[in-house]
């Protein structure tokens, strides 16, 4: 297939553009560089042996949209992955992130529905299910989608809808993949995660503190109602996680639109994140215990059924891995 993903620079799209070149796709590659670097580019093709198809452009823009499905006509599918995605700057910026989120959206699928492109992947987030009772784990994608609590989590939980709404007003194809916690890198160190600034995040702040970058780590609470106290996550590899975008381009849903968890069923708490780390890295890390972080839930973890049953897709990599990988990088940035 032919097939264009915004955000391709990123994190996340990187990773895909990597899988579909390696599945044998055509990839036409989007992105305005906020977030990431051009010499991404150059790496995927290191690791592919092909050279990316790209375009600057930015999907605020619908010109310079349009002027991308001009340019490279016969474009069958679309990955969204162009967003923001910082929970803490989404609730000082709202109308930043509902501009680039939501807006962004709906000019993509303007501007699909002109060129009559009729599939679409978007990227969704566990944080649409909120906070869970443990009972209710792991979380299956019938589990209800509640208020969000951050203007981050809203645009994904509108984006959510308004795909589903366009899903029964067109003959559009929509796969919803709802992330856990993306962490990780491509094995050739090559390609992994840029954080912009001091990253909020857990993976990258462990590693950037064993490189030496931050001279200790707060754990953000140990008195949740959790077996070690510190709050739960399933942490998914970044490479499982592009491989399920290869399989949803394929997917078709009877009602055109579909949502599926992209996780690995299991939950794991901060301080085992922080053990196996310093396991795989034969790092030690410094930590202290710091208060709970505004916002965080509890514990939260996939059900993968649906992903397995219908989507042919499922997790393949140990959190050692991951974090072997996330490891790797950092080094790797650090030459
Ligand atoms: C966060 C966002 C989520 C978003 C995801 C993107 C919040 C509340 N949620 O997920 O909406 O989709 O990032 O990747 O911000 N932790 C520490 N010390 C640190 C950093 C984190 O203890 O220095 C803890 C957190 O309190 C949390 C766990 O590690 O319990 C994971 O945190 P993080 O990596 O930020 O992910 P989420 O909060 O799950």
């Amino acid at each position: 297939m032919k097939v264009l993903v915004t955000g391709g620079t990123g994190f996340i799209g990187s990773h895909t553009v990597v899988e579909l070149q390696l599945a044998g796709h055509d990839v036409v590659a989007i992105d305005n560089f906020e977030n990431s670097s051009r010499s991404v580019l150059d790496n995927i093709a290191k690791i592919t042996g092909k050279p990316v198809v790209f375009e600057q452009a930015d999907i605020r823009n619908k010109e310079e949209l349009k002027a991308v499905f001009t340019k490279h006509s016969g474009i069958e599918a679309v990955i969204h992955f162009a967003a923001y995605k910082a929970v803490g700057e989404s609730v000082l910026k709202p109308l930043a992130y509902y501009e680039n989120n939501v807006g962004g959206t709906v000019n993509l699928l303007q501007t699909m529905a002109e060129f009559n492109i009729h599939n679409l992947v978007f990227s969704s987030s566990c944080t649409v299910y909120g906070n869970v009772e443990a009972n209710a784990l792991p979380i299956t994608e019938n589990s209800p989608v509640v208020k969000a609590n951050s203007p981050y989590g809203n645009t994904k939980k509108i984006c959510e809808e308004l795909l589903q709404d366009c899903a029964k007003a067109s003959p559009i194809n929509i796969v919803s993949l709802r992330y856990f916690n993306p962490i990780g890198a491509h094995d050739s160190a090559l390609i992994g995660e840029l954080p912009m600034g001091v990253p909020n995040n857990l993976v990258p702040f462990i590693t950037q503190a064993a490189i030496g970058k931050h001279q200790s780590l707060t754990v953000h609470g140990n008195d949740y109602p959790t077996p070690d106290g510190t709050c739960i996550r399933d942490y998914i590899h970044v490479v499982d996680l592009a491989k399920a975008h290869v399989k949803a381009i394929a997917f078709r849903s009877s009602n055109n639109y579909a949502v599926f968890n992209i996780g690995t069923g299991n939950g794991n708490s901060v301080l085992e994140v922080i053990q196996t780390f310093e396991k795989v890295s034969n790092q030690p890390l410094t930590y202290t215990i710091g208060p709970r972080r505004q916002g965080d839930v509890v514990q939260i973890f996939a059900s993968c059924e649906k992903a397995i049953n219908e989507l042919g897709w499922k997790a393949e990599r140990s959190l050692e891995n991951a974090l072997e990988t996330a490891w790797k990088w950092e080094q790797h940035l650090s030459q």
